[in-house]
């Protein structure tokens, strides 16, 4: 049988970061953002109603019970930019507070596609709403957002859920600064971050008893294998979670159970796996609540209020360009 033709080389973004993660060194990586295909989205809307999950539900939390308090904290009229918007389930609680205060255009910014239409299904029917999807990623998303504003509009961006903890300190505080350089003083950024818990809490969160992290981690593997051309035996690789105490981070693998040779047909690459070399695919930072306020000071926002979740553990904090 013939094999479909794959070629030219490179013709995607994810085959070009799936051959330079996979022949870096020492470390192989694969980038998170490739986690959420569709079958991967679908899997991480499992994992937030997880009893092992608490993030999701903490953020609920908080945004149900302060989500009046949260518009009240904004300047008068704001449009609203999503970096990542998921299913929208928790903006929900923001959205609805804020069209009873005013008619509010709602920007999601998602490279998941699956995830837009769950968005828009799930908002869509909030009254007063305008809605207007971007398929980017988010600081282009987010450039194009603020390119089209006229004068005066105040923008609030959500960066929700723990997705700022994918990022290493240092490049969660360039992150901040890249959104910074997008906004005018006096536009918002309210953040979530998930804090740091007790080492078991926080290993459970990434490691579930039923395996479903776990799917959604191995998941990546398969795309490779369904996408590009990819013979990875996905039964020789298995999840793993474990916490970082110098990066205060829950870091995770896909380790090699025995030693094997993968080719990736699109990209042309065969790579070697020792037994127990592992892809590093995802981090996820925990912070102190205090130190969300100096890392948003380096880059440009002042936090003007937090709000907490202490039965899990988790912090909304609200930015301001200044
Ligand atoms: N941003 C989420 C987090 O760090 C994503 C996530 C949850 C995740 N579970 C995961 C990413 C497992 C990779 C593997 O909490």
């Amino acid at each position: 049988m013939t094999q479909p033709a794959l070629s030219p080389r490179f013709t995607n973004a994810f085959a070009e970061a799936v051959h330079a993660g996979l022949s870096h060194r020492p470390q192989k990586e694969l980038p998170s953002m490739y986690l959420y295909d569709e079958v991967g989205s679908a899997l991480f809307e499992v994992i937030t109603a997880l009893p092992e999950y608490g993030v999701t539900r903490a953020e609920e939390r908080v945004l149900t019970a302060h989500a009046a308090d949260i518009v009240a904290a904004l300047p008068k009229h704001v449009q609203v930019a999503e970096l990542g918007s998921g299913s929208g389930r928790k903006t929900r609680r923001i959205l609805e507070a804020l069209c009873k205060k005013q008619p509010t255009d709602y920007y999601p910014i998602e490279i998941s596609r699956t995830a837009l239409q769950l968005c828009r299904r799930e908002l869509g029917d909030i009254e007063r709403i305008s809605i207007v999807g971007y398929e980017r990623d988010y600081l282009a998303g987010l450039a194009e957002v603020s390119a089209r504003r006229r004068d005066g509009e105040v923008l609030l961006v959500l960066f929700l859920g723990s997705t700022i903890g994918n990022f290493s300190r240092l490049a969660a505080t360039k992150f901040l600064q890249s959104i910074r350089g997008m906004l005018k003083p006096g536009d918002a950024l309210l953040l979530g971050t998930d804090l740091l818990k007790p080492l078991p809490t926080l290993i459970a969160a990434y490691d579930d008893a039923i395996g479903v992290t776990a799917a959604f981690n191995l998941n990546l593997l398969a795309r490779i294998n369904r996408e590009l051309g990819g013979d990875f035996p996905i039964d020789a690789f298995e999840h793993v979670a474990r916490f970082n105490p110098d990066a205060r981070s829950i870091e995770m693998h896909l380790r090699a159970k025995r030693p094997l040779t993968v080719t990736v047909r699109a990209t042309d690459l065969r790579v070697e796996f020792r037994e127990g070399e592992t892809i590093w695919t995802e981090s996820s930072h925990k912070y102190a609540a205090e130190e969300v306020a100096p890392i948003a000071a380096d880059a440009g926002f002042g936090c003007t209020h937090q709000w907490r979740d202490d039965t899990w553990g988790f912090a909304e904090s609200l930015l301001v360009a200044r």
